[in-house]
């Protein structure tokens, strides 16, 4: 399998599907709609829906309209890196190698682009065309939790602020990380596999797959802070020692870091054992996570 032939299939057809859900430029208001689509199509990597399309893939066939599930993924992404670029939180000014959402629009739109994306997503699983009623209710509800604030995404965007010039310690940096990035890692491959009719086993093992990635994704973002330049990243690099974040190189240092980063690749792997070739994507997704420099 050629990882680079099947990211850009499968990319393509997220960008069609946001393509499609978001207001165009010239739909009023149009302020809105410009700043969405500033961030949206900015060229991010788009991991998290394509590990929802490879996830419903390794239980086979891939069921038609996944794209629109996926795409919902990278609107409450995008939704997060808006508002964790925020004066309020990270004080960014650099994203997907351009000046940030809030720089362009003002704070108000920025607020505001987010807050519409994170809507947008909702309304899509709310109409779902490829999927049941129950399923969609499903999807919804899983997407809620998986970005709230119980061990969801904006819970762990609190430890993480809270967690700024406090003492480092393994288990408040275990719970940011899961949280913050893993929460929505682990929930891009159950939506896959939930929108592709998983079995109650066959979630679990995905389940275990997704965190394992979620995990092994923050920790590359936290070696990659410190190792690259800001060129290469498309965002300010040295941000998180400049904050005092909770990081895995400030607990661990950087060398013990990546050796855990590998130990997740690996567990990532061992759980897709039951899937066979139909998982070979997700294994070579886990590799490009760990090895990728931006
Ligand atoms: C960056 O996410 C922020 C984190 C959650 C660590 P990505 O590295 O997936 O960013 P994009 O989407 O490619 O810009
Ligand atoms: C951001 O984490 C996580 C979310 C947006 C939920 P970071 O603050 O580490 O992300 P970057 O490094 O700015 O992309
Ligand atoms: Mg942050
Ligand atoms: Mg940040
Ligand atoms: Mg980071």
């Amino acid at each position: 399998m050629n990882l680079k032939e099947y990211l850009s299939a499968r990319i393509a057809r997220v960008e069609a599907a946001l393509e499609r859900w978001v207001p165009a430029e010239t739909v009023a208001p149009q302020t809105i709609h410009r700043a969405m689509r500033y961030s949206l199509f900015a060229g991010g990597k788009r991991i998290r829906p394509v590990l929802c399309m490879g996830a419903a893939e390794a239980l086979g066939a891939a069921p038609a309209g996944i794209e629109d599930a996926a795409c919902t993924l990278e609107m409450i992404h995008t939704y997060s890196l808006i508002h964790d670029d925020l004066p309020a939180l990270d004080n960014d000014d650099l994203r997907r190698g351009r000046p940030t959402n809030h720089v362009v629009f003002g704070e108000a739109m920025a607020i505001l682009a987010g807050d519409s994306l994170l809507t947008l997503a909702f309304e899509v699983l709310g109409k779902l065309p490829g999927a049941s009623e129950p399923v969609r209710a499903k999807l919804v509800a899983e997407l809620a939790t998986a970005s709230g604030t119980v061990g969801g995404m904006i819970g762990g965007q609190v430890h993480d602020i809270e967690g700024e010039r406090q003492t480092p310690t393994a288990e408040l940096l275990e719970a940011i990380h899961r949280a913050k990035t893993g929460a929505l890692l682990r929930v891009s491959v159950r939506m896959g596999a939930i929108y592709a009719g998983a079995t109650a086993e066959q979630l679990d093992a995905l389940t275990r797959y997704g965190e394992h990635m979620g995990l092994a994704f923050q920790i590359v973002d936290d070696v990659l802070d410190v190792e690259e330049s800001s060129e290469t990243l498309g965002k300010t690099a040295g941000k998180d020692q400049a904050q005092q974040k909770i990081t895995f190189p400030a607990v661990y240092g950087l060398e013990q870091s990546k050796a855990m980063a590998e130990q997740e690749r690996l567990a990532a792997h061992a759980a897709l054992d039951p899937f066979g070739d139909a998982a070979a994507p997700l294994r070579e997704l886990a590799d490009f996570i760990v090895k990728r420099k931006a």
